[in-house]
């Protein structure tokens, strides 16, 4: 079962010459977890406004829990949980406050919404910090507790709009951690959006990636992957220009990509090729100042699609 149908969604903000969201299909399965990865203004948080009715399309439609975004609104808001990408919790109330006064928004009753909340309370681990205000919880401590708010009314689907941005390592770890459990324990299918190419990697079954309004690739992240083949060798050259087709000489270069003072080389078993990669770059007169081995990455899917890396 489909929890989201979009057919041909686009978005022109008044006064733009261009689509934001630039007529986009897709659709997620029931308890999938879902991934909408691309650079800054990509189209991620104007496609979620639209999927989580805050916005109306230009043209196209969606269906989110089986109901449409613009004939039925009621219906589709009962069944989604939401995380803004900006923050959005009352920071004058404790966070049991918080989650009570929207478990009432959403008419759950006293005794449902008290088990629900020492349950939501404990997947994030603020139990101890339930009755403290939020103006002084950290801001991993906030993302969790808005995380707890998402789902606190137990929704069919959650959208988590950049659910760790500005969060260090070992923090985005923990609420990855917390999503996952979700998704594991309720069944409760998530649409998150990120920049953050591990994030979709580790999270989610299907990724698609977002550039400039439209999505350019659609699959699992392994999928992705092996698209763009076994090793990856960069090299790191120094400043002026050169010829680097030179490295289409080497026959076992299967692909290769120049960037920004990078040229990244494609092929099978790149460990055994660096002394001849080193010996041509030398031949040609390049300078090479660092080398890199490793399989490739969700950037580097990014990189072959549009032929520039994602955090620009
Ligand atoms: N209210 C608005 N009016 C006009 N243009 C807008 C509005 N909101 C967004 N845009 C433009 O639409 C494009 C997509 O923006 P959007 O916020 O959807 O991107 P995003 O992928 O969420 O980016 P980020 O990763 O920075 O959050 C950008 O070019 C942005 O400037
Ligand atoms: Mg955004």
């Amino acid at each position: 079962m489909w929890a989201i149908e979009v057919k041909d969604l686009m978005k022109r903000y008044r006064g733009n010459g261009f689509a934001a969201v630039d007529h986009i299909s897709f659709s997620v399965e029931s308890g999938e977890m879902f991934a909408l990865l691309g650079p800054n203004g990509a189209g991620k948080t104007t496609a979620i406004k639209i999927l989580t009715t805050l916005l109306k399309p230009t043209s196209g439609t969606a269906k989110v829990a089986g109901f449409d975004v613009g004939k039925d609104k009621d219906s589709v808001r009962k069944s989604i949980g939401i995380v803004f990408q900006e923050p959005s919790l009352d920071w004058r109330l404790t966070g049991r406050e918080n989650l009570d006064f929207h478990a009432r928004i959403y008419g759950i009753g006293r005794e449902e919404r008290e088990r629900r909340l020492e349950e939501v309370l404990k997947l994030v681990e603020l139990e101890d910090k339930a009755d403290v205000v939020v103006d002084k919880y950290s801001g991993g401590m906030k993302r969790s507790l808005e995380l707890a708010r998402g789902f606190i009314h137990s929704p069919k689907v959650l959208f988590l709009d950049e659910p760790t941005l500005g969060l260090d390592t070992q923090t985005r770890r923990r609420i990855w951690d917390y999503i996952r459990e979700l998704n594991d324990s309720e069944g409760v299918t998530i649409v998150l959006t990120t920049h953050h190419m591990e994030e979709a990697d580790y999270l989610c079954e299907r990724v698609g990636i977002m550039d400039r309004g439209k999505i350019i690739a659609l699959e699992t992240p392994k999928n992705l992957k092996d698209l763009i083949g076994s090793d990856l060798v960069s090299l790191e050259m120094n400043t002026g220009s050169y010829e680097v087709e030179v490295f289409k000489k080497l026959d076992f270069v299967t692909d290769f990509i120049a960037h920004e003072g990078f040229v990244t080389l494609k092929m099978e078993r790149g460990d055994l090729r660096i002394p001849a990669i080193m010996e041509v770059a030398k031949l040609a007169g390049i300078e090479i100042k660092s080398v890199n081995l490793r399989k490739p990455s969700l950037e580097d899917v990014f990189l072959h699609f549009t032929g520039r890396r994602i955090r620009e």
